[in-house]
């Protein structure tokens, strides 16, 4: 079985992603990370089912608890958070113990901001399930819970000890969370990586239907980039922002959606296609490339454009209520070219207006 691994360095401690098939059931792709007899598991309903059994079998060592969590967006917040706490306390856990997150985003999310608080810091392992949080939401330490006002508010930068993906966890994953992932990977390309966006271009059927190469392929190639932007801006004072390509669009249609009908992914994917036209109309991006991205996102069976029933009018207020507006002026992520993503500071409401409402301008 072969196994990848990449380093993401940072100044205080750098750590490891292992990449391969089969990851869980190797106690040496947990070992030299835990530093403890006690473990405590963290997964959810869906996830347990399927792959906590395979994995207390390959930790059976160590003294195990294990908590599963209700699924669900929903369900990242304080209430459940505290759910670790009380776990951990219960068991009578010391400082140091090790919590593994056992699951999509949202379980690697909660459980790393509980190991950030719980005696002022424990270590953490992310076992990421989705392709979402293989190829983003494990890598680079943010992590939090949701408050009612508003969507991770409440969080810490805390970084694993290890972030293990197992691809073989993909199998089990549904299409349309597989496709999801898959706009994270096109936006991980077109921020940095041109020759990576034409494999992309050609391997997206391969994508699309599970194949594990080719997932094993876009999985290391966006870890590499991530952990490279990470390194130069942990705590996304620049640089890191170029990651959020497409989510200003995205957050927006979400929020209007109140979270409920598309999930995170498939907003990002539109916004995608928004940010490559306006790039288009105010950074220079070639209308070749523009087609290129709405193409290749299509392919992907992901959305190229905004739901119908969300007017240009309402879109354009939630961008401006979201946490990038500085000054009246949206903060955004634009490209010049595929592969080379900048911050705009400028842009307008009336360019965005006439954007997306062409009619009525
Ligand atoms: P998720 O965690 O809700 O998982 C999606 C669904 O897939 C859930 O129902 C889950 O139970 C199920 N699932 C997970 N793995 C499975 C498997 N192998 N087989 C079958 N079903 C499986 O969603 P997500 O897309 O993984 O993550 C979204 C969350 O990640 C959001 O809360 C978002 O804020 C966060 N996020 C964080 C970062 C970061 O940098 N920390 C980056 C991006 C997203
Ligand atoms: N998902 C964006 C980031 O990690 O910065």
């Amino acid at each position: 079985m072969t196994m990848q691994t990449l380093t993401v360095k940072l100044p205080a401690e750098s750590y490891p992603i292992l990449i391969g098939q089969g990851l869980l059931s190797q106690l040496s792709s947990f070992a030299p990370y835990i530093h403890s007899e006690q473990v405590l598991l963290v997964s959810n309903e869906t996830v347990a089912p399927l792959y906590l059994e395979p994995l207390k079998k390959t930790l059976s060592d160590y003294e195990l608890d294990t908590l599963i969590l209700p699924d669900g967006e929903a369900y990242k917040n304080l209430t459940t958070l505290n759910q670790i706490f009380d776990t951990l306390l219960a068991k009578n856990h010391h400082r140091d113990t090790t919590l593994i997150a056992l699951g999509g985003g949202v379980i690697g999310d909660m459980t790393g901001f509980a190991a950030a608080c719980y005696q002022r810091g424990v270590n953490f392992i992310q076992v990421p399930t989705t392709l979402l949080a293989q190829v983003d939401a494990s890598v680079g330490g943010k992590t939090a819970v949701n408050h009612p006002l508003g969507k991770n508010m409440i969080g810490a930068f805390y970084q694993p000890q290890v972030v293990v993906i197992d691809t073989e966890v993909l199998t089990t994953l549904p299409a349309r969370e597989l496709k999801a992932g898959l706009a994270e990977v096109i936006k991980t390309a077109l921020i940095a990586d041109a020759d990576f966006f034409v494999w992309l271009e050609e391997n997206i059927n391969k994508l699309r239907d599970g194949d594990q190469k080719a997932l094993s392929h876009a999985i290391a190639r966006c870890c590499a980039i991530k952990a490279d932007i990470v390194a130069q801006d942990e705590k996304e004072a620049g640089v890191r922002a170029l990651l959020n390509l497409g989510h200003t669009f995205g957050h927006a249609i979400e929020t209007i959606q109140e979270y409920k009908q598309w999930l995170h992914g498939e907003a990002v994917a539109a916004g995608l296609v928004l940010a490559a036209d306006l790039s288009m109309r105010v950074a220079g991006l070639p209308d070749t490339d523009k087609q290129r991205i709405e193409a290749l996102i299509k392919r992907a069976d992901l959305p190229i454009a905004i739901p119908q029933d969300i007017s240009s009018e309402q879109l354009v207020a939630a961008m401006q209520r979201d946490k990038k507006v500085q000054g009246g002026k949206l903060r955004l992520i634009l490209l010049k070219a595929i592969g080379k993503a900048y911050i705009e500071e400028n842009t307008k409401q009336e360019t965005l207006l006439s954007m997306l409402d062409p009619a009525s301008s």
